[in-house]
């Protein structure tokens, strides 16, 4: 990924107000081109702080949350109430903050069993679809990185040739639940802008063989996200990004 817009910041803080920034743009350019702006959450703890930012003015009012309609990457298979789902997340930082119309949060339910998840998301898939697909393009996707090269729930190892656009996950990762659902990269890939959101420098390494090692998916899974006709802009912090060469 020679050509890849990295973009390096002090410290979460920073990134975060980046990130704003570029939610801001992402969600006027959507409505004002289609009227309305699809956006894919992520889970993890490096969104917080972007949460937290669009939760606050000036952001909060920057954003048209009526047409704004919120997805999410991945979910743990856990009820919506429980401190590990991302819904909950997202729910508790931002979305119960800001004047988002209830029937445009569309969680993953976390709660059935994966099996039922899986189909339910994608059947919510469909019924937003564009031509051509099974899903929406969507207009942003926020992605994170673990230490061990995952991104959303999509792990090393996985199965890389599987073409459901919803996929039922089990994997560990640092004692989170470790039965998922994720969206698959053809979701992700077909979107018009992704971000990664990556802090940490337990993440320093992996990170840099992902952007500039050689193409190993099934090791590296963040490698598989690559959009085909939209652009990719990876958030780092320093820690994160001291090892990029
Ligand atoms: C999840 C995520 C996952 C996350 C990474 C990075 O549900 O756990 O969507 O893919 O983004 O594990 O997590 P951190 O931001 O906590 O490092």
């Amino acid at each position: 990924m020679t050509n890849a817009d990295i973009r390096i910041f002090k410290d979460n803080n920073e990134l975060s107000l980046a990130a704003s920034l570029l939610w801001v743009e992402s969600a006027r350019e959507a409505i004002n081109a289609r009227g309305r702006f699809l956006v894919v959450l992520s889970g993890g703890n490096t969104p917080s702080g972007l949460y937290q930012l669009l939760a606050e003015e000036p952001y909060r009012s920057q954003i048209d949350w009526k047409k704004t309609s919120v997805f999410w990457g991945d979910e743990r298979c856990v009820s919506p109430t429980d401190e590990a789902s991302n819904y909950r997340q997202a729910m508790d930082i931002l979305l119960r903050h800001v004047p988002i119309l209830k029937e445009n949060v569309h969680r993953i339910k976390g709660e059935l069993i994966p099996v039922d998840a899986v189909n339910d998301y994608a059947q919510l898939m469909e019924g937003f679809s564009d031509p051509g697909l099974t899903w929406p393009r969507f207009d942003l996707v926020l992605l994170g990185m673990g230490a061990d090269g995952h991104t959303a729930s999509l792990f090393p190892n996985s199965d890389e040739t599987e073409s459901s656009p919803v996929l039922a996950v089990s994997a560990h990762y640092q004692g989170r639940p470790a039965q998922r659902v994720t969206l698959s990269p053809h979701i992700f890939n077909s979107a018009r802008t992704i971000i990664f959101l990556v802090t940490g420098e337990d993440k320093a390494d992996v990170l840099n063989s992902v952007l500039n090692g050689s193409f190993m998916p099934k090791r590296y899974p963040a490698q598989r996200i690559q959009p085909k006709d939209g652009k990719i802009i990876w958030l780092l912090d320093e820690a994160a990004g001291s090892k990029i060469t």
